[in-house]
C-alpha cells in the first residue's frame, strides 16, 4: 500500500493517517486511492471498535491539491473537464466510503481541515478539533463548489441557512458556533486530540458492536444523501471548466487577490 495514507492497528482501534505533510496533506488522485484503500481496509478488520482518521504532520489537511491535475488526466483522460461526473463521483465514493464504514469513525482536526478535508471530516462520524483549528470550505473563492459531499453534508447536519452562509461566502466557520451546530463534537486544547478520542472510544466500547453499526446506518440513512451528491455534481461540471476556477486555483497557490470574470 502507498506511504500517503497508513493504516496502523492498536489493540481494537484501527487508525487511518493522512501522510503528506510536505504538501500539507493536501489530497492528489495518488492519495485519493491510498484513502480509498485505507479505509477499505479498516473497514474490513474485525475486532475493531472504532477508526480514528488523522493528519500528519502541521495539520490535518489543507484540501484538495490544486497543482496535481496531470494525474487526473492519467486517470480519467485529457477532457475530463468537460466530462467531471466520472470524475466528481470517484472523489465522492471513496469519500462515502467512510460514512458507509461499519465501524464509527472519530476524525481528528488539527490547524487546518479546509474544502476536501472538512468534506472528509464531514463523512466521518464525530468530529473532534484542537483549539484554533481552521475550518471552512473555501471553494467558491477558487471559484468551484464542495461537490465531494461538503454541499450536501454540511447542509445535512447545520440546516440550509448556516450551509448558505459558509458555502456561499467561503469563509471560515468558528469553531465555537461549530460546536454548538453539532457539526463538531468536541473542542480540546491543543495536543489533547487523541485522549479525547480515547475516551470516546472507551464510551463506544460500553455498546454492542452490530447495534453500534446498525445505529450508524440508520442515522445516515434518515437523510438522503445521494441526490444531493447527483447535484454536487451537476455544479461542478459547469464550473471546472471556467475562466474563474483557473484563476482561483492559480490565486490560492501564488496567494494573489483573484479577479473574477464570471465566466
Ligand atoms: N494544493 C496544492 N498544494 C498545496 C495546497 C493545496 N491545497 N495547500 C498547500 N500546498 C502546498 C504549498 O503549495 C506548499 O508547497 P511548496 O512547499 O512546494 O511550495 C506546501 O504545500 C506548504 O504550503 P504553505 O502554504 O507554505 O504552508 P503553510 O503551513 O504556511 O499554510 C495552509 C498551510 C493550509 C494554511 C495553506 O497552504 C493554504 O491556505 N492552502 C490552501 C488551502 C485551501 O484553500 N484549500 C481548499 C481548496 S478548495
Amino acid at each position: 500500500m502507498s506511504d500517503l495514507v497508513l493504516v496502523q492497528r492498536r489493540d481494537d482501534v484501527a487508525e487511518v493517517v493522512l501522510n503528506r505533510p510536505d504538501k500539507r496533506n493536501a489530497f492528489n488522485w495518488s492519495m485519493m486511492q491510498a484513502l480509498d484503500a485505507a479505509i477499505t481496509q479498516a473497514g474490513n478488520m474485525s475486532g475493531v471498535r472504532a477508526v480514528i482518521l488523522r493528519g500528519e504532520g502541521r495539520g490535518f489537511s489543507a484540501g484538495i491539491d490544486v497543482m496535481a491535475f496531470d494525474e487526473i488526466v492519467d486517470a480519467f483522460g485529457a477532457d475530463w473537464r468537460r466530462n467531471m461526473f466520472p470524475v466528481t463521483a470517484a472523489f465522492q465514493n471513496i469519500v462515502t466510503k467512510f460514512e458507509r464504514c461499519p465501524h464509527p469513525v472519530i476524525c481528528l482536526m488539527h490547524t487546518y481541515a479546509l474544502g476536501l478535508a472538512l468534506e472528509l471530516a464531514l463523512a466521518c462520524d464525530f468530529r473532534i478539533v484542537s483549539e484554533g483549528t481552521i475550518i471552512g470550505l473555501p471553494e467558491t473563492r477558487l471559484g468551484i463548489v464542495p461537490d465531494v459531499g461538503g454541499t450536501t453534508r454540511l447542509t445535512r447536519l447545520v440546516g440550509p441557512g448556516r450551509a448558505k452562509e459558509f458555502i456561499i461566502t467561503g469563509k471560515n466557520i468558528p469553531l465555537d458556533a461549530a460546536e454548538r451546530w453539532g457539526l463538531v463534537n468536541y473542542i480540546v486544547p491543543k495536543g489533547g486530540l487523541m485522549d479525547k478520542a480515547n475516551e470516546l472510544v472507551a464510551e463506544i466500547r460500553l455498546a454492542a458492536p452490530l447495534a453500534v453499526t446498525y445505529a450508524k446506518h440508520v442515522i445516515n440513512g434518515v437523510s438522503e444523501v445521494e441526490r444531493g451528491l447527483q447535484m454536487e455534481a451537476w455544479a461542478q461540471a459547469q464550473l471546472m471548466g471556467s475562466e474563474d476556477f483557473e484563476q482561483g486555483a492559480q490565486s490560492m497557490i501564488t496567494k494573489q487577490t483573484p479577479q473574477w470574470k464570471g465566466k
